[in-house]
């Protein structure tokens, strides 16, 4: 596979055209009475029209054949995607998952698509509020179909196995530890290579934007640089009637068979595009006297509510880093949040368990349930002797944090035969260390 190109940065104004097509972008104007090269122009807005500038985002795209060119589209069987937030009784335990089964490529061929599983989620599609958390356990490519949402944004999170993501706008390739956003209405197809299986937080409503850094100044966390938007790539690819193009909408999906493939965007510019991030990229800041700044400090990209401040979901991550704080208890404390915590580990292993929360696999920890480290972790990290040292090297985990009250779909619960029924048992063996005629225990500051 020849290396991709990318333009880096962050919520650009971009034009790209296929080097096979100089000259495809109309000059000094979006709608030409006709377009260079005899393609359709065609307009993708991802914002109301009348939004401010800061947050107006629309993409022209110059294209062989408009995507109007489709027979209608039809109910599908819906697999394991749902929005029904009520399919089981709500369950406020801390709940953990081991890691999800791919299906065997030996005994059936599962694509991206039909590889969606719905884990959680909370909030409501036609009113443009809310977010899904999907699990994807893949074993083929998509072939001549294609997927968009006209639901929200996706942002994939591959855990196991690359994927060479089709887009409108071109190619990108994402491996594990990469991630990448691709916004609501965009058409895409995912080509794998392997068994393959990651996570998806789609957004209802709002976009992925690079969180406010306040204090912390112009540089830092997730450097708008680092971000990569692919250059424009077209296919000539005729399949007469035998193109499929999959919507999510309104939380079901529909198919519709065209003639063409739909990656056939000669040429576009706009803000409005997909994009991707190596999460090695991700400078971290943290405390470097005593003390734990809260996790808000590894949020890479955050999908803000109207509420200042509170986010339908930020995406934060745990990278590799130093601890260094003085007389601090190092890992994750004890704490109950009023948001709902979904975490998954990318590879590695967690700082504050041991061992259950696998690759692969994931955690629930819902509004105002406890949660912290286990046991064992405890006692080690209350003992340990507190020099500089390496933490999460090799690993990456990832939390997609809502104000919203999550959900859990019946596939989660059961379906999946994952839950692991065990997981309370990890804080079982905490016990009392009161001395409460020691203000000093013997070995402590
Ligand atoms: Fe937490």
């Amino acid at each position: 596979m020849a290396e991709l190109k990318y333009i880096s940065g962050f919520g650009n104004e971009c034009a790209s055209e296929d080097p096979r097509c100089p000259g495809a972008l109309p000059e000094g104007q979006n709608n030409p009475q006709v377009c260079p090269y005899n393609l359709y122009a065609e307009q993708l807005s991802g914002s109301a029209f009348t939004c401010p500038r800061s947050s107006n985002k629309r993409s022209w795209l110059y294209r062989i054949l408009p995507s109007v060119s489709h027979k209608p589209f039809e109910s599908i069987d819906q697999g394991h995607v749902t929005h029904n937030w009520d399919e089981v009784d709500p369950d406020p335990n801390q709940l953990r998952w081991k890691p999800f089964e791919i299906p065997k490529a030996s005994q059936k061929k599962v694509d991206f698509v039909s590889g969606l599983h719905t884990l959680c989620g909370a909030g409501d599609i036609r009113s443009n509020n809310g977010l899904a958390v999907h699990i994807f356990l893949c074993n083929t490519s998509m072939g001549n179909r294609c997927f968009y949402s006209s639901d929200g944004d996706f942002l994939i999170v591959p855990q196991k196995g690359k994927l060479l993501i089709y887009t409108e706008f071109g190619k990108m390739l994402v491996q594990p530890n990469e991630i990448c956003v691709i916004q609501r209405g965009m058409r895409f197809s995912i080509d794998v290579f392997e068994e393959t299986r990651g996570y998806i937080l789609e957004v209802y409503g709002v976009h992925f934007e690079l969180p406010d850094l306040g204090p912390i100044g112009a540089n830092g966390l997730a450097n708008p640089r680092d971000f990569l938007i692919p250059v424009a790539w077209y296919e000539d690819h005729q399949v007469p009637g035998g193109y499929t193009v999959i919507n999510k909408y309104q939380g079901k999906l529909f198919s519709a068979k065209q003639d063409v493939s739909p990656f056939n965007v000669v040429a576009w510019h706009g803000n409005y595009t997909p994009y991707k991030y190596n999460l090695e990229n991700f400078m971290v800041i943290n405390s470097v006297a005593f003390d734990h700044a809260d996790p808000s400090i590894f949020t890479v990209l955050t999908a803000k509510s109207v509420r200042p401040g509170v986010a339908i979901a930020d995406f934060v991550i745990f990278p590799p880093r130093w601890g260094v704080a003085d007389k601090t208890f190092r890992p994750p404390y004890y704490h109950r949040n009023c948001m709902s915590e979904f975490m998954g580990l990318i590879k590695g292993h967690y700082e504050a368990k041991q061992g259950g929360f696998l690759p692969g696999g994931g955690s629930l920890h819902s509004p105002m349930t406890p949660h912290g480290p286990d046991a064992d972790c405890f006692e080690k990290a209350s003992k340990a002797k507190l020099a500089p040292e390496r933490i999460a090297d090799g690993t990456m985990a990832f939390m997609f944090e809502s104000s919203l009250s999550m959900a859990v779909t019946k596939w989660g619960l059961k379906t999946s035969n994952c839950l692991d029924e065990n997981y309370y048992k990890c804080w079982e063996p905490l016990k009392s260390h009161f001395t409460p005629n020691s203000r000093h225990p013997a070995g402590t500051n």
